[in-house]
């Protein structure tokens, strides 16, 4: 099985996919995906010697040249991991329940259009919950709207901040988002 990443952040939850798979005989990452030039992932990826295709926002989302990308590739699964664009009609029908997204909150809370990264946590924290965590979903047309395939929770103490609560959740995923992949290609068969 190949695994395709598709990350634009720091990439530390491609960091853990790629570890682990190095080891699993279950899968391999085959390709990352990028659509930022200076992103923390691209440097990852040489490091573990997986291929990376820059796109932009035209090629992904105005042409289907991507999907023969992947396919060349031999992509079976695609996992996202800090990737924040929508997903377009052509890669869903292409790969049905075989998208996954990480989420850094407890879905349905705490998701949808401009919902990432500092802006989950700190709407978190200004509505006082006591736990967050996060979300391993699959992948539709709307932001965060997928099935909800996994999730994992943290205690929050009142005085934490929003970086408090990233790192909680960041900690849980790096845990088991490689794992839950893991678990979905085993089910999938
Ligand atoms: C992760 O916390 C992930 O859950 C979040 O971006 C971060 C990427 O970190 N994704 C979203 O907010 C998607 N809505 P990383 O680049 O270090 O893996």
């Amino acid at each position: 099985m190949n695994i395709a990443i598709f990350a634009s952040g720091s990439g530390s939850n491609a960091r853990k996919i790629m570890e682990h798979f190095q080891s699993s005989g279950v899968a391999r990452v085959a390709l990352v995906v990028c659509n930022r030039k200076n992103a923390g992932v691209i440097g990852i990826a040489a490091g573990f010697g997986v291929p990376v295709q820059m796109i932009d926002r035209n090629m992904f989302c105005e042409s289907e040249h991507l999907l023969d990308i992947l396919k060349s590739h031999g992509t079976d699964f695609i996992a996202l991991a800090g990737f924040l664009w929508l997903i377009p009609d052509y890669l869903i029908k292409a790969y049905p329940e075989r998208i996954v997204n990480i989420h850094p909150a407890l879905l349905p809370k705490y998701g949808g259009h401009g919902m990432y990264g500092h802006h989950v946590h700190e709407a978190v924290k200004a509505a006082g919950e006591q736990e967050s965590g996060m979300t391993v979903h699959y992948v539709n047309g709307q932001y965060d709207e997928g099935d909800i395939i996994f999730q994992a929770s943290c205690r929050l103490n009142p005085d934490d901040t929003p970086e408090d609560i990233a790192r909680k959740v960041l900690a849980l995923e790096h845990e088991h988002y490689p794992q839950v992949i893991e678990q979905i290609l085993l089910s999938q068969g």
